[in-house]
């Protein structure tokens, strides 16, 4: 006889908490408290922002570091750096999180969806081809939930259409394709520090290039149209202050030190997780590339098919969190069916453009289908834990399926 599930009154499997985020010590409590006492407490005058700016892109395979207020910025100064102009199309997946496509249009530019894989959930290079039009100047791949998109395949697409190479790496902190870390292999990459982030100071975000003409064109966007060399109030080009100040500098600063080691054990519970889960019938955990030497497991994700397993998403969800385990089902639409995009709600942005524009009737089906029927998400700090963690939600997964015709019958009744 399966042990009940707790949502019919068993005793779930978990009621200890999973490892809380942010983890901080007594690393980031001086590097606040020296910073406080600097009075050095904005970039222009401190050493913080600055060194960990060279620390962060140096173990990212980057030549240069431009920290930002946050990682939607970063994606919008990297389009202006690039020189993407009023109408240029940029392609974006549509499974993603919002700022991947806004920053497009807050570029000005028009964000073209081009659906994801369905076993690796990021960009599909097929799509992103027959995406490609004469007004087609970038793509932005997302190394979703921290796994790399298929660079090899994308920068060749680039390479021979002449196109620039975002790589929006906001979930990706230290992971790797071969021996090339994300942010690394695109032209330029981009990272948010948020709270959720696998390295955060509460907010943030960082730039990072090997390109010098790319790093300079973005530091002075990122301060005010400044330039090397020029007068304090000289300004060269159209921008703001989108500095990180120094607290925030020193945290990540600490966040870095720890980064490695986290990653790490997020990889190896999760490629578990992964290795377990695919036993049971319906759950299809984001297949990983050969060449992913690193995925950083900012999210684990997978697709249930209630067909095979037997129960419906949300029932699955509802159970899995009455056992202890949180979860969620992610995004609720693609983006295109966001209703931004669908009512064009673009502020200032796109007056001629947007009358020809109509992403109501853009479908991206590998997109849709996990937004609508078959994504679960768990999230980074679930990683952080020991291997009986792992356990716990293996149990949890299988007690549902044993117990299928039991919760049918509540919840489709
Ligand atoms: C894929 C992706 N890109 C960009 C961002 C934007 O980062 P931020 O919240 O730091 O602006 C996020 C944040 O959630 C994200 O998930």
């Amino acid at each position: 006889m399966p042990q009940p599930l707790a949502i019919l009154g068993g005793k779930p499997i978990r009621t200890k908490p999973f490892t809380s985020w942010p983890i901080f010590g007594k690393a980031e409590e001086k590097a606040l408290v020296r910073t406080l006492h600097s009075g050095k407490w904005g970039r222009l005058q401190g050493e913080e922002v600055a060194r960990f700016e060279q620390r962060f892109a140096a173990e990212h395979g980057c030549k240069h570091g431009i920290a930002v207020v946050n990682g939607t910025v970063s994606l919008r100064i990297g389009l202006m750096a690039a020189g993407i102009c009023a109408e240029d199309e940029v392609i974006v997946p549509p499974y993603t999180f919002l700022s991947t496509a806004s920053a497009v249009i807050e570029a000005n530019a028009i964000p073209v969806f081009a659906d994801i894989h369905r076993g690796t959930f990021n960009l599909d290079p097929q799509a992103v081809e027959a995406a490609i039009t004469p007004r087609t100047k970038a793509i932005i791949p997302v190394h979703f939930a921290g796994q790399p998109a298929d660079m090899d395949a994308i920068m060749a697409i680039a390479k021979k259409r002449n196109l620039f190479v975002m790589e929006d790496a906001a979930h990706a902190h230290g992971a790797s394709l071969g021996s090339r870390p994300a942010g690394s292999i695109g032209h330029l990459g981009s990272f948010s520090f948020q709270s959720s982030k696998n390295m955060t100071a509460g907010e943030g975000g960082i730039i990072t290039t090997n390109d010098d003409a790319l790093a300079e064109s973005c530091r002075s966007i990122q301060s005010c149209g400044r330039v090397a060399g020029g007068l304090w109030y000289e300004h060269h080009v159209i921008s703001g202050n989108y500095r990180l100040g120094e607290f925030q500098g020193a945290l990540l600063g600490c966040q870095l030190d720890r980064l490695a080691a986290q990653t790490e054990r997020r990889d190896r519970n999760g490629q578990y997780l992964a290795a377990r889960l695919s036993q049971l019938p319906g759950l299809h955990p984001q297949a990983r590339p050969a060449d992913c030497t690193r995925h950083s497991y900012h999210l684990f994700m997978m697709r249930l098919v209630e067909s095979e397993f037997g129960v419906s998403r949300g029932a699955v969800l509802n159970a899995l969190r009455a056992e202890g385990i949180p979860c969620s089902a992610g995004y609720g639409y693609s983006l295109p069916q966001q209703p931004l995009f669908k009512n064009k709600a673009f502020g200032p942005y796109l007056p001629k453009a947007r009358a020809k524009l109509n992403y109501a009737k853009v479908r991206c089906a590998n997109s849709d289908l996990l937004c609508s029927a078959e994504c679960i998400w768990l999230e980074q700090s679930l990683f952080l834990g020991p291997r009986k963690d792992m356990e716990d939600i293996v149990r949890a997964f299988e007690r549902i399926h044993q117990n299928r015709d039991a919760l049918n019958a509540v919840f489709r009744n």
